[in-house]
């Protein structure tokens, strides 16, 4: 059979509630144009985000019953850190309620100010994390990352020649930790090869410097490169990731993603001296350390959905589905990242809307639009995100990409979702030169696309 399904039944069900076109129009306008103040039960298609917003199994929500809601040492809080090293393989486990906790503890025990952190490119919330210990936080994926239109099997690829010479420059011991984001979330969902992480932890281990993975879609990374590198098409995904994970020293992960949970993240590390030192942060900030700020049953949703989101039934209609919303819209000629990444589709607006400088935010308008459209909710990644204003002259400097994410919810949305979302695209896209630009009104010091809010140009 060519047909890929769903490799699951549903046994609950959401209701949608159906807006209209003037309805919307009220609700962008009191949103600020910010969809990010929207109201979930405004929002028909909702595509802002692949994180935590997908459907647990039925083993997972019977994991939830069998939770142990022990204050030390719980029954869910062994099976966690049992499933986290099975399929990680570190020595110290540290839960977190979710990624960014991770990335505090582990940037604030691991950078000072002026030091410098490698990767493919940080996450929004990874880039600020590190700014807030004074550090920088430096984007080193390959040349062809940054091209929109340009196919490559691993676009998430770091440039290893740009990292040899980032060592030489500042030496390494301005350099706390390298790490590897896979997939490349901000640079499109794009794959790391096997080739790649491996070149990467050889060069960090011989400046003697740890190397990390940030892991949130490790198993859709892991089953990219057995699609697409040679040597491992007859490896399972959880070798394949397995053997990922054995080049570095330690990782910060999301189980909003790949943990298949609504919540919970963790840090890893096979030194047992910091461990020690995040677990002392830990305790002040999240909880002691066989729980770190999740639910007994929370641990065992994700100890469930670690081990599920490896089954490659599961990988293959989750690639299947987002390269089905990838290739509609594509032939229809909407610019897009190629090739399509695992957990999103990201539109390219600046070549979909040039008539929009990018300090009018195309991106951005190209969100509001969709959602005017159809009630689809999906977010920018560009300058509103990316952009940096001078401070004393206030001039922004806008980002190199101005794109547009639609994140699919694992497990959440079939495919006649789907075809509504491409068919709301197509319209927007026959009608894009009467799109219009947006003037930022207001904005937060850290993280502003959050809340930052927008007024349509004129
Ligand atoms: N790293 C990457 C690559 C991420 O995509 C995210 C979250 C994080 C770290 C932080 O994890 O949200 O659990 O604190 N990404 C979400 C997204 C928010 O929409 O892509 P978190």
């Amino acid at each position: 059979m060519k047909t890929i399904i769903e490799p699951f039944k549903i046994k609950s069900v959401e209701p949608i509630r159906m807006t209209d076109r003037p309805e919307r129009e009220r609700l962008l306008a009191e949103a600020h144009h910010n969809p990010f103040f929207l109201a979930a039960d405004d929002v028909l298609i909702d595509l802002l985000t692949d994180s935590g917003t997908g459907a647990m199994s039925s083993e997972q929500w019977a994991g939830i019953m069998r939770g142990d809601e022990s204050y030390a040492g719980s029954r869910s809080w062994v099976r966690f850190e049992t499933a986290v090293k099975q399929i990680m393989g570190f020595e110290h486990v540290i839960p977190t309620h979710q990624g960014r906790a991770a990335e505090r503890i582990l940037f604030s025990t691991l950078c000072k100010t002026g030091d410098i952190v490698p990767n493919n490119t940080h996450f929004d919330t990874t880039r600020a994390n590190i700014e807030f210990q004074g550090a920088t936080a430096l984007d080193l994926v390959i040349p062809e990352g940054k091209l929109p239109e340009v196919v490559h099997p691993f676009k998430g690829n770091m440039d290893v020649q740009a990292l040899a010479a980032v060592i030489t420059q500042y030496g390494p011991e301005k350099i706390p930790l390298i790490m590897l984001t896979v997939t490349n979330n901000s640079g499109g969902g794009q794959p790391v090869s096997m080739e790649n992480i491996k070149e990467v932890a050889r060069i960090a281990h011989k400046h003697g410097l740890p190397f990390y993975l940030d892991a949130c879609r490790f198993a859709e990374n892991a089953y990219f490169i057995k699609l697409r590198e040679q040597g491992y098409g007859d490896k399972s995904a959880g070798e394949i990731a397995g053997e990922m994970f054995s080049y570095a020293d330690g990782c910060t992960m999301s189980a909003k993603k790949d943990g298949l949970a609504n919540i919970g993240g963790f840090l890893c590390t096979n030194d047992g001296q910091l461990a020690q030192q995040e677990k002392d942060l830990l305790i002040l900030t999240e909880g002691f350390p066989t729980y770190g700020g999740l639910a007994g049953r929370d641990l065992d949703a994700i100890a469930v959905g670690l081990e599920e989101v490896l089954h490659e039934d599961y990988l293959e209609y989750r690639l299947a589905s987002t390269r089905y919303l990838g290739e509609h819209i594509a032939e229809a000629g909407v610019p897009i990242v190629q090739p399509p990444g695992g957990h999103a589709i990201y539109i390219d607006a600046k070549a979909m809307l040039p008539h929009i400088p990018p300090i009018e935010f195309p991106g951005q308008a190209l969100v509001c639009e969709l959602y005017l459209e159809a009630g689809i909710r999906a977010v920018e990644i560009g300058s509103v995100m990316f952009g940096r204003v001078d401070p004393d002259t206030e001039e922004e400097t806008p980002a190199d990409m101005e794109l547009v994410r639609l994140a699919l919810p694992r497990r959440v949305y079939t495919q006649s979702h789907v075809d509504y979302a491409v068919e709301a695209i197509i319209n927007v896209f026959e009608r894009r030169n009467e799109i219009k630009g947006l003037r930022m009104t207001y904005q937060a010091e850290y993280l502003r696309h959050f809340t930052a809010k927008f007024e349509v140009v004129v």
